[in-house]
């Protein structure tokens, strides 16, 4: 197995072996997972510590389920009713949480590079949940695990990533990630979606969904993230459903097996159509749901073993 990280601050830093072993892990846990009794011990005696700076549905239950069923002790520090509302910053937060021995540390930021500060800061493994617009690494690797198993592979596909990509960390992991498996990506958007130079990412950019859409193999959607906007990118909710939004006939431009992502949370008759989302025959968003505890567990299952082995070494040197 090789995974050599001792965070999981993005997927950057990861190479394709690294993500392989990722996914060829998780898979095994998703058989784990769908069995009624869903407990390993791997973590056992670890302490799990969540910080949400901002607001999360499935990505904070899934790690709380993750490091649950792995055996660890999970606590999710309640970020509203912290010192952090009178004024600690965030390093002093999490020194304050440091001292008290935690072995993993899942933290999601509003502020890019937070969280690769705070991993310089910590002696535990840090795993970043999302910061700003920077990276989510789990996100992309458990889109990855989905779209390996629909499509028997995620290598040579035709990916298209459509919506809001200036301001999505989700985008951005995604992007680095399929590129590094060797995937065609399109990014289909307005052209105020559209990050400044992102022609030399080596992608190809559309602002037209049937042209972009044409021959692709997924079809990723994401949403608006109004909450990082500062001005008007959009002329209306309902132009931009009419332009980008996904339902059936702009997805029969698509290969006749498509699938169709999202991320979550969704704006149905915003960026993707309800009945399409809910399509058991195209939409896997449920499964990237279900992908997503797996993941979260192997990427924790990797994290926890290269810390046993770091601190194995230092006791070694110590003693000799
Ligand atoms: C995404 C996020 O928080 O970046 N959601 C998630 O983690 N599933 C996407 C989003 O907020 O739109």
């Amino acid at each position: 197995m090789t995974f050599r990280a001792r965070h999981l601050l993005g997927i950057e830093h990861l190479a394709p072996l690294e993500i392989t072993t990722v996914l060829d892990l998780a898979d095994r846990y998703v058989d784990l997972n769908r069995r009624t009794v869903k407990q390993s011990d791997v973590l056992a005696g670890m302490t799990q510590i969540n910080m949400f700076f901002e607001n999360s549905t499935r990505t904070q239950a899934s790690f709380e389920l993750a490091g649950k069923r792995l055996g660890a002790d999970v606590m999710n520090m309640a970020v509203g009713q912290s010192s952090v509302k009178k004024g600690e910053t965030l390093i002093d937060t999490a020194l304050t949480l440091n001292a008290m021995h935690p072995d993993l540390l899942v933290v999601r930021h509003p502020s890019s590079g937070a969280v690769n500060l705070l991993a310089s800061k910590v002696n535990c493994a840090v795993l970043n949940a999302g910061d700003g617009r920077h990276e989510h690494p789990t996100q992309a690797l458990l889109d990855a695990l989905t779209i390996r198993r629909a499509k028997g592979r995620i290598q040579r596909l035709t990916i298209a990533i459509c919506g809001d990509i200036a301001h999505s960390r989700v985008a951005r992991s995604n992007l680095i990630l399929l590129g590094k498996m060797e995937n065609r990506i399109r990014l289909i958007g307005p052209p105020t979606l559209m990050p400044a130079g992102i022609g030399a990412f080596g992608v190809e950019v559309f602002d037209d969904m049937r042209k972009g859409l044409a021959g692709a193999d997924v079809v990723m959607m994401l949403r608006l993230q109004k909450e990082r906007m500062d001005g008007g990118f959009i002329p209306s909710e309902r132009e931009y459903y009419h332009r980008f939004g996904l339902d059936a006939e702009k997805l029969s431009h698509a290969k006749p097996d498509a699938i169709v992502m999202h991320p979550g949370p969704m704006n149905r008759g915003v960026e993707i159509d309800g009945d399409l989302a809910d399509d058991i025959n195209r939409s896997v968003i449920q499964d990237q749901v279900e992908m997503g505890v797996a993941v979260r567990m192997a990427c924790m299952d990797l994290l926890a073993r290269n810390l046993r082995a770091e601190r194995g070494r230092k006791i070694v040197g110590a003693m000799v």
